[in-house]
């Protein structure tokens, strides 16, 4: 196991970033296409399909990554719930980044209407092993995607409110450790 470090090593914000961009652009890409109204429609399925299944690929090594990684510590100062609260997001958006894809590929894979999967209309992806093509079963994970998804928005926007919290009103490096350009001074985690 590494050990104990003072900031996010490249690796770790590399997988933050990348994965944190795509399913920010996954929801829109979600919320726009399931819009009657939306032209282009089956362009922005498929475009939601392989940019989900890059997104299950990069948070299962992301996981296993982690796995024998550790975070730097909190600032020191942290109320007892405001960590407990940062440790479930964490948990929860693991469960997310994993969870949503292989709902998603379940939904495809049982849906009745059968529209095989291409990775970025190339690389053919498998329906789900096992899965019989049943209408109510689809609508099961089809039910279940939708109110993660919903739940996932209210995750993020807590998540970057509690970001720009650290930021600007405790003033601590908690924030500039997760970016990709900024210099975070050693050491500097306690607050203020
Ligand atoms: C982290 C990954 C993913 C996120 C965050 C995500 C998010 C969303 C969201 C927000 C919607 C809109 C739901 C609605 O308002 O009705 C949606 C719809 C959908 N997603 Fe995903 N998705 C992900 C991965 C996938 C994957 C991997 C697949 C399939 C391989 C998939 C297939 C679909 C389909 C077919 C719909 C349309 C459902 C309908 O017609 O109502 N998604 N997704
Ligand atoms: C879909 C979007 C996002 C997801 C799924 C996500 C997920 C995560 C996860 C899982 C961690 C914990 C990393 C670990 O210890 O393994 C984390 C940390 C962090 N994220 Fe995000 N994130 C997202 C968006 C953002 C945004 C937009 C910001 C900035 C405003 C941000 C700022 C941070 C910061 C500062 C940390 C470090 C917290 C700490 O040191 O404990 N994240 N994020």
């Amino acid at each position: 196991m590494a050990a104990r470090r003072d900031n996010y090593s490249k690796v770790a914000i590399g997988f933050h970033w990348l994965i944190a961009l795509m399913i920010i652009g996954l929801i829109i890409f979600g919320l726009l296409m399931t819009n009657p109204d939306m032209p282009n429609r089956f362009a922005l399925y498929q475009l939601h399909k392989s940019f989900g299944i890059c997104v299950l690929i990069l948070s299962v090594l992301r996981l296993l990554w982690r796995l024998g990684h550790k975070p730097p510590p909190l600032p020191a100062g942290m109320k007892r719930w405001e960590v407990a609260a940062a440790k479930f997001t964490h948990i929860a958006f693991y469960i997310i980044m994993i969870g949503m894809p292989l709902l998603g590929w379940a939904m495809v894979s049982s849906t009745e209407l059968v529209i095989p999967t291409r990775i970025f209309n190339t690389i053919p992806w498998p329906d789900m092993p096992g899965l019989p093509r049943d209408k109510a079963l689809s609508d099961i994970f089809k039910n279940l995607h939708y109110w993660i998804g919903r739940a996932t928005i209210v995750l993020i926007l807590l998540h970057i409110g509690a970001a720009l919290k650290h930021h600007f009103v405790n003033k601590d490096n908690v924030l500039r450790r997760m970016l990709p350009f900024s210099k975070t001074k050693r050491g500097s985690e306690t607050p203020g």
